[in-house]
């Protein structure tokens, strides 16, 4: 019987049982009606009478190192189950993780500038809060001109030298000319303020991207070949466009330029009217009046300079009919763009 004991307090000690299972049936084992610590107190009643006292200790020592070791081995493998110990059920699917998505100006700007980055232009920044030097001055605008007027334009400070929210990121490129070395290839994204009436059309607050390319020999023919290589970039390789005359104080010549209509393909349809052309942006050849302001010789220079507004283009892009979308942040509209990324 001692054999017995110690042989089996021997097994008790190296037991490794891991599921509650095992353990269950390491129990029934040794514990149950028929188990080995059990029948070895059945056993017990056979026992020599003064061996009863020895025999009766080693046994009970038995009996507690088996329910003891039970009871460590159930702890352990309840510390390994904790969370469904604790109510969780891990079988469950998890939250779904709401990832959020980039806007659609966003997107448009940044397709913009990695077009132009291609071309060999770097990205110039300036303040929304600027001076009337670098919105209007430097850039050839008449005293008397109708963009200075607080129909168009925020002003913070009035008076002799105002203080204003910018109209346009040419600022950014008189900036550029007054600081950067020659020759200069820059793009200039950013915000811009107007004071017009918000409608579907119009909105006091919306994004540019406005260009500059100033070297020697720069010619008009360069300005053609940059605005069409942009156009099929952004609107697809068959995308054909159309300049038309026109007027801005800072470029001579000016023109508009129009791309094919990406929806009709040129045969008419409501995005472009029945015209078959989207105008996308102004441009032009810099007026040597805007080099000279800003330090830059212009027999030895010339230079051309484009600007689109990136809320029309997303328009173009994905037919929004309403520019005020862009900026009511509705979540429905929103996830439209979500594969756009
Ligand atoms: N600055 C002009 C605007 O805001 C756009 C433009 C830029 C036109 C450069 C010609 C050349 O409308």
């Amino acid at each position: 019987m001692k054999e017995k004991i110690e042989a089996l307090l021997a097994d008790i000690s190296a037991l490794a049982c891991k599921t509650d299972k095992e353990i269950e049936e390491a129990r029934v084992r040794l514990l149950g009606k028929k188990g080995e610590v059990t029948r070895l107190f059945e056993e017990f009643r056979t026992v020599a009478p003064e061996l009863k006292k020895e025999y009766g200790q080693k046994l009970n020592q038995l009996k507690n190192a088996a329910m003891a070791k039970i009871e460590s081995l159930k702890n352990a493998s309840e510390e390994n189950a904790e969370p469904a110990a604790a109510g969780f059920d891990l079988t469950k699917p998890g939250e779904p993780f709401q990832l959020g998505s980039r806007h659609p100006v966003s997107i448009v700007r940044e397709e913009i500038i990695s077009i132009f980055r291609k071309f060999g232009y770097n990205v110039a920044e300036g303040p929304e809060i600027e001076d009337d030097w670098h919105v209007f001055e430097a850039l050839n605008f008449p005293p008397e001109h109708p963009a200075r007027d607080m129909q168009d334009t925020f002003f913070i400070t009035s008076g002799h030298d105002p203080i204003l929210l910018r109209t346009h990121t040419s600022s950014v490129q008189v900036r550029a000319m007054e600081t950067l070395p020659l020759p200069i290839r820059i793009v200039c994204p950013g915000r811009v303020f107007r004071n017009e009436a918000i409608s579907a059309r119009a909105h006091c607050i919306f994004h540019q991207v406005e260009g500059l390319y100033i070297d020697e020999n720069v010619t008009f023919a360069d300005l053609k070949q940059a605005i069409l290589l942009f156009a099929r970039e952004m609107f697809g390789p068959d995308a054909k466009i159309r300049m038309r005359p026109s007027y801005f104080p800072f470029t001579e010549p000016s023109a508009e330029v129009d791309v094919s209509c990406n929806i009709c393909h040129g045969k008419g349809c409501n995005i472009c009217k029945g015209t078959g052309w989207l105008e996308i942006l102004g441009c032009g050849m810099v007026d040597p009046n805007v080099l000279e302001a800003s330090g830059i010789d212009s027999s030895k220079y010339s230079g051309f300079a484009f600007g689109m507004g990136v809320e029309r283009i997303a328009m173009l892009k994905w037919q929004v009919k309403d520019l005020r979308n862009y900026f009511e942040n509705d979540m429905r509209f929103l996830k439209e763009f979500e594969s756009a990324i």
